[in-house]
């Protein structure tokens, strides 16, 4: 298993030191190394994964075990995945460091004694160098501080819990294609496979144990697609009726489009300014047997696109931070910058405006983000109520649910939700 470490380590790396996207990265290596088995493939997505989800906690252990700081960046990211591996999994102790010594023989030959000595000092000094970490927030939590200092300044009390959550594994969690089945019937169809799941909201199933599509039943069928329970309130709040024009602005991958036009036979406007994840869209839509028509533009320059025509419902589920999602994309804590979130802001507000004259007199509007940070959420929303007299917010219920923001949990994601209506 040296190899998959060695492997771990280098998608690690170019996360953290070269900004690389953790998905995307993971993918690619996956496709390189198409001999792998089915279990290599997994121990190399829990490393990497795990690796980067307490990255700011092994890095603060791995500092207090070194003397001096290492000059190789590869050797480190070599380290950290053999110190996850020892406090996060249940693999034999002496097995990682040996595996870890190995890996260093081949590939840092120098500095194979070093890894020995530093992985064995850990598991001697174990318990003192977790309390150590836990003296800094950033190293106890794994976060980085601005975000951190972020969510107490926006939360208080409740910041660690949400802090917590982004360090879950993320629950797999199924929408039936109401098309097609319904979820009771589903949930039999899994039973009837020894699959375990349970309902947790009309449309949406939680496995209990994640597992790959292909073992779904009748997934290539399109009964069912993989969907957060939280990113499954965007098409009830919508409201869409049969017969709307209804467009959804930044649609990729098509999660959200899909669920729109399994709820009611209307006319679908799915655009997203990346070509690449439009082919995902496409995708989406053929196994699901849906049909929508499928537009590469900006959102915030519809002059570009648009035919004129209004729509009766617009899903603006906007380029974010992603601060809600960080259970399922551990790089982002990492890739993100303070200075992104205002950034983010301003793209937002930017889209929010060019998007409002699209929409039809008694028309409803959905903003939707997967952050959880004010200044992307209410604070867009408020600055654009003020602006405009024509807009109003409606109420929006869900469970949790507190002005709008979803905070992530175990059961679901964090979104937020704002729906405006355009007064007649
Ligand atoms: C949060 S994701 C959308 C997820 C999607 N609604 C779903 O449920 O599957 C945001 C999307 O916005 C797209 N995007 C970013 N900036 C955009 C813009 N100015 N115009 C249109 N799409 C944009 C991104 O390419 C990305 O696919």
């Amino acid at each position: 298993m040296q190899h998959i470490q060695l492997e771990a380590a280098r998608i690690v790396h170019s996360v953290v030191h070269g900004g690389r996207n953790l998905t995307q990265t993971l993918s690619e290596t996956l496709r390189r190394q198409s001999a792998y088995t089915p279990q290599e493939r997994g121990a190399l997505q829990d490393l990497s994964y795990g690796t980067l989800r307490y990255y700011a906690r092994l890095n603060c252990i791995l500092d207090n075990l070194l003397q001096r700081p290492l000059q190789d960046a590869s050797l480190q990211c070599l380290l950290l995945v053999a110190l996850y591996q020892l406090q996060y999994t249940k693999a034999g102790q002496h097995a990682i460091v040996d595996q870890a010594v190995r890996a260093a023989k081949n590939s840092f030959p120098s500095a194979a004694g070093l890894v020995n000595a530093i992985l064995r000092n850990f598991l001697r000094r174990q318990p003192a160098l977790l309390q150590t970490a836990d003296e800094k927030e950033a190293s106890r939590y794994a976060y980085p501080q601005w975000w951190i200092d972020a969510l107490h300044a926006q939360y208080g009390e409740a910041a660690h819990a949400i802090l917590e959550s982004g360090n879950r594994h993320p629950p797999m969690t199924l929408r039936v294609n109401a098309r097609r089945t319904s979820a009771t019937e589903y949930l039999a169809l899994l039973a009837s496979q020894e699959i375990a799941a349970r309902l947790v909201e009309p449309e949406a199933l939680t496995l209990e144990h994640p597992l790959a599509v292909e073992r779904l039943p009748e997934f290539v069928e399109g009964w069912v697609s993989v969907q957060d329970a939280g990113a499954q309130y965007a098409a009830k709040m919508l409201d869409v009726r049969n017969g709307m024009r209804v467009l959804d602005a930044c649609a990729a991958p098509g999660g959200k489009a899909a669920h729109l036009l399994e709820s009611g036979d209307i006319e679908l406007v799915a655009v997203d300014k990346d070509v690449m994840r439009l082919e995902r869209v496409r995708e989406n839509l053929q196994r699901l047997q849906l049909t929508a028509q499928v537009v590469c533009g900006d959102a915030a320059t519809p002059e570009n696109w648009w035919d004129g025509k209004t729509f009766q419902r617009i899903l603006a589920d906007v380029p974010c931070s992603a601060s809600g999602v960080v259970c399922r994309h551990p790089d982002i804590k990492w890739l993100r910058r303070a200075e992104d979130i205002e950034s983010f802001a301003v793209q937002q507000r930017q889209i929010l405006e060019s998007l409002w004259p699209l929409l039809a007199r008694d028309g409803k509007l959905l903003y939707a983000t997967c952050s959880v940070f004010a200044r992307e959420n209410q604070q867009v929303i408020a600055a654009f109520l003020e602006q405009h007299d024509d807009a109003k917010r409606l109420e929006l219920s869900a469970p949790g649910m507190v002005d709008g923001q979803l905070l992530p949990n175990k059961e679901h994601d964090g979104f937020f939700y704002a729906l405006l209506h355009k007064q007649a």
